[in-house]
Formats: structure tokens, C-alpha cells, sequence
């Protein structure tokens, strides 16, 4: 019943320590997972944003490069000087020297024809006017045309301006290959996942994409969707998995420049963030647990052996309560007894006086009435024994603190029981210590002590025996041993032999008060009364007392 207690109880303080201490740590420790997974977020947006808007720009400015390389020639070269192609060949390799990456140069008169041309392909000769980019350069002046596959089968696109020689217009026209603007686009393909390309309005790639595709293949990209100078958003692609794509138009506004990767790659950090993270709280709980554990089972054992003290100081108290009582009342009954006691005993002392005068001797139930009062005479002597160890017991609730020799009083003992004990052949033998101090006891019941141990030993020797005294002092107490070598006490009669009235003696020899009352005269003094007992070798009763060092008067 009680051990269900303890344990439902551990069980709730345990639980109730585990939620508030691991609440918090787990709550704390998800709330920062999730700040940081937030914040990893924004970062990837915020820098893909900023790479592709870096990125544009450069594309932007080399776009611009080779257009203001392109106006410059035709603005400084005539109509004429252009159209002779050595002149061209010089141009083309100066433009080449400064800028790079234009593949041929051609001159192309106001009807279309190519007037002049240097580079790999055979294209003089070769009629535009029906051509809408040629429509579009003659109306506004520039243009750049989407990538396509040239007849060597190499993506590239041409740029081309326009100008005017005596009134009649002109366009300069030249290829760029796309492998320089290719590789400042590759510089962006970067991680497991991240990807950049170009795309036309109509989604076609303008470069070689990093996955899947190939260049002028459409890409599975609605370009619409993509407005402004930067737009960052997230969506599935044409596989289904989850991207994070950032989109920035060029300044012509043809091509649209596209970062994208998986989103979840800047997490991937965070995941070894999070493992450390959960790894330091596992170990957290793991040593909260057990202290929590630990220190309630150690809580538990103290509170259950206070308990169990408590208990036996329980137990303790209602037995001296009880014993308190019955002192009380075997006072009142004594007292009581006593003074009839002592009536009936001087009528019968009178009535024996009695019997002694003449004519009484002659009657002839003279013997039976002298029997009658010597029976009458022995049974109120018994009564007198009782009410006296009741009387001894009732003024033991008040000890008197005198200047007691303890050698001195058990050798006043010995000599009250010296002849009673030569007549019955027990020698009586002591080994008194002399470094005994006088203590503040009380004289009359520290004898009545030892009175009762000695003339227990002496019955119980019979005849023929010895009985051995010691005192000694050990610290703060002091010891007086009584050992007799007479028939012993077996273990069973060990357990009863304190209680009042218990006695083995027959014919109303004991009262079976004596060891009662000498235990508690004993344990008033604050000491205590200890037995060893080897049934058929004897036994030694031994009585501690506390030196107490009377005042000084
Ligand atoms: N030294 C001893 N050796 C063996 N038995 C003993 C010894 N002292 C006491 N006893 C046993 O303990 C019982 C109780 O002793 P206790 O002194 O209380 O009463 P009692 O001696 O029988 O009666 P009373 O003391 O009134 O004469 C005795 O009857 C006896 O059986
Ligand atoms: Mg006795």
C-alpha cells in the first residue's frame, strides 16, 4: 500500500520535473531551427535575386561592347572604304583586337545586297531586302538577332547598324559567336543543382543550359511570368521537382537571363546545423532525465526511511504512553492496597498472639487456625512485595539527583545479600574498576538495580555457584556487569523476560516485577540494560549508564 505511494508518487514528481524542464529546451530548440531555416530561405532569395541581376549586367555590358565597337567602325569608315574588302579584313581584325568574339563583318547596300564580306561563310552576293531584320535595322537603325545555327552548324547571332552615305542607307553587319557570352553564363552554373542560360522571348535557349536540354531547344519556362528587371519565384519544372528560379530581361528586353536551383541546397548546411543541433539536445535530455531520476530515487529512499522512523518513534511513543498509564494506576492501586495490607497484618499478628494463650492450645482446631494465619500471614507479605514494586515504579517517575559512588552501591548491595548467598554455597566475586567517577544519580533505586540482578542470579543458581561483578568506564558511560554461571535464558523467554509479571518462580516466590521495574529505572537514568544468555553455561546482564558529573554546590 505504502510502496504504491512512494512509487505513484516518484512516478508524478518525475513526470511533472520531465515536462517542465524538456518544454522549454524543445520548444526553444525548434523555434531556433525554424528562425534558421527561415533565414537560409531568405538568404538563397535574396542572393540568387542579386546574382542574376550581377550577372545581367555583365551579359548587358558585353552586348554593349560589341555594339559600340560595331557604331564606331561604321562611324568612322565610309560607305566605299568599307565595301573594299581588304579595308574590311583590317577592320574586322582591329575589332577583334579590341573587343573579341566577332566571327565576320559584312556591308550591305540600301537594296539588300552584301557588298562586301569577310569571314567563313560564302555570303557576298547574297540579297536581305525581303528580310525582316533588314526591314527592322533599316527602321530602327540597331539590331541584334536571336542565336541560330549558322551553315557550319555553330550557334551564333549577328548585331548590325545602320548608317547613311549620301543619302542612300547602309548596314554594317557582324556575327558574333556566343561562346565568350557562354562561358560568363557557365560562371553562374554553380552547386549541385544551380543552373543559368538565356532565353528568347519565345523560351528558346540562347546558350547551352547545364541539365536536360541543348541550346535552341525549347525550355519548359513560360517567360511571361517574368516581369520587371528581377523576378525571384519558386515552382515545380517539367520533372516535377520543386526550383527556385530568378529572372532578369536584358536591357533590349529580347533576352531573359534565368538562374535557377534546387531550393532546398542552401538548406543542406543547416541540415548538418540541425544535426548538431539535435545531437546537443538529445545529450541535454538525456542528463535532465537522469538527474531527474536519480535525484527523485534518492529523494524517495530518505523520505521512505524518514517515514519508517517516523513509524517506529510512533510505535515507541503510544508503548511508553501505555506504560506511563499503567505506572499510573498501579500507584493509585498500591496506595490504595497498602494501607488494608497493613491492618490485616497486625490483626493477624494479634490473632497468632492469640493462639499462643493457654486455653486456646487446648481447642481442637488450635493447629488448623495457626496454619490459617501463618497462610493468611505469607499471602499478605506477597501482596506487601507487589504494592511495594508498584510503589517503587510510581516514584521512579521522579528520580531524586544525588552524589552516587556506583562501586560503593553495589558493594552495599553484595552485603544485604552476602549471608543469603553463603547459605545457598554462591560465591560472589568482584573487579571493580577504580577510575569511577561519582556520578548525580539516585542512590535508593540505583541499589534497588542491582539488587534485583544479583538476587535474580542467586535463584536462578539454586545452589552451588558463582557470580562474578565488574565495573568499568568507557567514555562518557559506565558499565556494571552481573554474570552467573546458572542454567541460562533460552532465546523465547529472552523476548518476555521485561515484562511485568512475568515469572517462571512457582509457589508465589516472584512477582515477576523486578526486571520490569529495573528496566525502567534504568532507561529513566538514560541508560540502558543489555542480556547475554547461553542456555546450560549462564547469563550476564550488563547495566550503561551516562556519567553524569554532579554540580557543583
Ligand atoms: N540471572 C537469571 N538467570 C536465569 N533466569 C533469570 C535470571 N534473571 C531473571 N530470570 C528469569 O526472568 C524472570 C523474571 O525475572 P524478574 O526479576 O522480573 O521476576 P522474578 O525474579 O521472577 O520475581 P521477583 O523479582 O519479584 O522475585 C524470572 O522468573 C526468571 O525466569
Ligand atoms: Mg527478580
Amino acid at each position: 500500500m505504502r510502496e504504491k505511494l512512494y512509487s505513484s508518487l516518484q512516478k508524478r514528481i518525475v513526470a511533472l520535473t520531465l515536462v517542465v524542464s524538456l518544454t522549454p529546451l524543445l520548444i526553444l530548440g525548434l523555434a531556433l531551427y525554424r528562425q534558421f531555416e527561415r533565414t537560409v530561405v531568405q538568404n538563397a532569395r535574396g542572393q540568387i535575386s542579386y546574382r542574376v541581376q550581377t550577372l545581367g549586367e555583365a551579359i548587358d555590358l558585353f552586348l554593349k561592347e560589341r555594339n559600340a565597337v560595331l557604331s564606331a567602325m561604321a562611324d568612322t569608315h565610309t560607305f566605299e572604304e568599307m565595301a573594299r574588302e581588304e579595308r574590311l579584313t583590317q577592320i574586322l581584325n582591329i575589332m577583334n583586337e579590341t573587343a573579341g568574339a566577332f566571327v565576320d563583318l559584312g556591308v550591305i547596300d540600301a537594296a539588300g545586297s552584301h557588298v562586301a564580306y569577310v569571314g567563313p561563310y560564302d555570303l557576298k552576293g547574297r540579297n536581305y531586302n525581303d528580310q525582316t531584320w533588314f526591314a527592322e535595322v533599316l527602321s530602327k537603325g540597331i539590331y541584334k538577332s536571336d542565336v541560330y545555327m549558322g551553315f557550319r552548324r555553330l550557334p551564333h547571332f549577328v548585331i548590325a547598324v545602320r548608317r547613311h552615305s549620301g543619302g542612300a542607307p547602309w548596314v554594317l553587319r557582324a556575327t558574333i559567336d556566343p561562346d565568350i557570352l557562354g562561358d560568363i553564363i557557365r560562371s553562374a552554373q554553380t552547386g549541385r543543382t544551380g543552373d543559368a542560360y538565356l532565353l528568347n522571348r519565345a523560351g528558346v535557349f540562347q546558350t547551352q543550359p547545364r541539365f536536360r536540354h541543348r541550346i535552341l531547344e525549347e525550355a519548359p519556362l513560360d517567360t511571361e511570368q517574368f516581369g520587371g528587371r528581377v523576378t525571384v519565384m519558386e515552382q515545380a519544372n517539367a520533372e516535377g521537382q520543386q526550383r527556385l528560379y530568378a529572372g532578369s530581361w536584358l536591357k533590349d528586353r529580347k533576352w531573359l537571363l534565368v538562374i535557377e536551383q534546387d531550393p532546398k541546397e542552401p538548406l543542406q548546411d543547416l541540415f548538418a546545423v540541425r544535426n548538431v543541433e539535435i545531437l546537443i539536445i538529445s545529450l541535454g535530455v538525456a542528463a535532465i532525465i537522469a538527474t531527474v531520476v536519480i535525484t527523485t530515487r534518492l529523494m524517495m529512499s530518505r523520505l521512505r526511511s524518514a517515514d519508517h522512523k517516523t513509524r517506529e518513534l510512533n510505535a515507541q511513543l503510544v508503548e511508553s504512553d501505555k506504560l506511563a498509564a499503567l505506572g499510573k494506576m498501579a500507584a493509585g492501586v498500591a496506595h490504595e492496597i497498602n494501607n488494608p495490607l497493613a491492618v490485616i497484618l497486625q490483626q493477624t499478628g494479634w490473632i497468632e498472639d492469640l493462639l499462643s494463650e493457654e486455653d486456646l492450645r487446648a481447642s481442637a482446631n488450635f493447629d488448623e487456625l495457626r496454619q490459617a494465619a501463618a497462610k493468611i500471614e505469607s499471602h499478605v507479605e506477597r501482596a506487601r512485595k507487589v504494592v511495594h514494586n508498584m510503589l517503587g515504579y510510581a516514584r521512579r517517575m521522579e528520580p531524586r539527583l544525588e552524589d552516587v559512588d556506583v562501586n560503593q552501591t553495589v558493594d552495599q548491595t553484595i552485603t544485604l545479600l552476602e549471608s543469603f548467598a553463603r547459605s545457598n554455597s554462591i560465591d560472589i566475586q568482584t573487579d571493580l574498576a577504580g577510575d569511577l567517577p561519582v556520578i548525580a544519580s539516585d542512590q535508593a533505586q540505583l541499589q534497588q538495580v542491582f539488587f534485583n540482578l544479583i538476587s535474580n542470579a542467586i535463584d536462578a543458581i539454586g545452589k552451588n555457584g558463582l557470580i562474578e561483578i565488574r565495573s568499568r568506564r568507557d567514555g562518557a558511560r559506565l558499565f556494571v556487569s552481573i554474570a552467573d554461571n546458572g542454567p541460562g535464558i533460552s532465546p523465547e523467554r529472552q523476548k518476555k523476560i521485561f515484562e511485568p509479571f512475568y515469572t517462571t518462580k512457582t509457589d508465589g516466590k516472584g512477582t515477576g516485577l523486578g526486571l520490569w521495574v529495573t528496566h525502567s529505572i534504568v532507561e529513566k537514568m538514560g541508560g540502558a540494560i543489555r542480556l547475554a544468555s547461553q542456555p546450560g553455561k549462564g547469563t550476564t546482564f550488563t547495566v550503561e549508564l551516562p556519567i553524569v558529573i554532579p554540580e557543583k554546590k
